[in-house]
């Protein structure tokens, strides 16, 4: 096996868990432990809703009132990488297509079914992130207020789904290769899909996977927690 193949393939997964669930808890336990000034409380306070909690976290209501164009632009985002999200269980797992299947669907109609919401979910989300990008480099107080780390996540987020769309689009890539990929890591016994597009957005997503307990893009653990402080104020 090439070397950027067993570091990227066989050495990053086991890294990549172990500094997530690290950094997790490490993110978690400090906001438990962070103090709390007056009657502030930490989710689930007593007057909280659950209710509420959900609506914010899939409509995102306060950033509607605040701001709608970076409204339909972030929801649109947000959207679209969980539609991509499921798509990825299917290209790890195949457990969507078992479930389809018996359902009755057949193999051809899922397969067009992925195509099409993959496609366009790929092409949407590619979309959305420039957006965003532009909407960092253009507006004047957007710009003032961004850093290295807000660029440096976007731009991570826009070379993932870049590479991921030219393995959609580009030449055939077959899934089965990253499911014998996954099974073989929990076996201890990496075996490696040989595909330089394949391992190159899987270098950049575990990067980001390992960056996301020390960014913002934990911002969607900490909804749970600020949510309250923010309805009691
Ligand atoms: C190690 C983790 C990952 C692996 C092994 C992986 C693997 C793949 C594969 C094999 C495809 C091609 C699917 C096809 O042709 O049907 C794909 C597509 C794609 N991936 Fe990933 N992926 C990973 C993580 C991510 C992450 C974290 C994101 C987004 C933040 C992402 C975004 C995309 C997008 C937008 C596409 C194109 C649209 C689609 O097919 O769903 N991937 N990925």
């Amino acid at each position: 096996m090439d070397a950027f193949a067993l570091l990227v393939g066989g050495i990053l997964p086991y890294l990549t868990v172990v500094v997530f669930l690290v950094g997790m808890g490490y993110r978690f336990r400090a906001w438990f432990k962070a103090p709390q000034p007056g009657k502030m409380t930490l989710f689930p306070a007593p007057d909280s809703t659950a209710g509420g909690v959900l609506a914010e976290t899939l409509f995102f209501p306060s950033l509607f009132k605040g701001d709608k164009v970076l409204w339909s632009f972030a929801w649109i985002f947000h959207a679209t990488l969980a539609l991509v999200f499921l798509g990825h269980i299917r290209v790890f797992t195949g457990l969507v297509d078992r479930i389809l299947m018996a359902v009755g669907m057949s193999a051809d109609n899922i397969g067009v079914m992925s195509a099409t919401a993959g496609g366009v979910a790929g092409v949407v989300l590619l979309g959305t992130g420039l957006l965003l990008l532009i909407r960092r480099l253009t507006i004047q107080r957007v710009r003032e207020i961004s850093r290295v780390p807000d660029f440096f996540a976007l731009l991570l987020l826009i070379a993932i789904i870049g590479t991921g769309d030219l393995m959609r689009f580009g030449p055939h890539f077959d899934l089965e290769q990253t499911r014998v990929w996954a099974r073989s890591l929990l076996a201890f016994s990496p075996d490696v899909p040989r595909n330089g597009l394949f391992l190159v957005h899987a270098l950049f997503a575990m990067l980001l996977i390992i960056y996301v307990p020390f960014s913002k893009i934990l911002h969607f653990g900490g909804i749970f927690f600020t949510q309250t402080l923010v309805k009691r104020s």
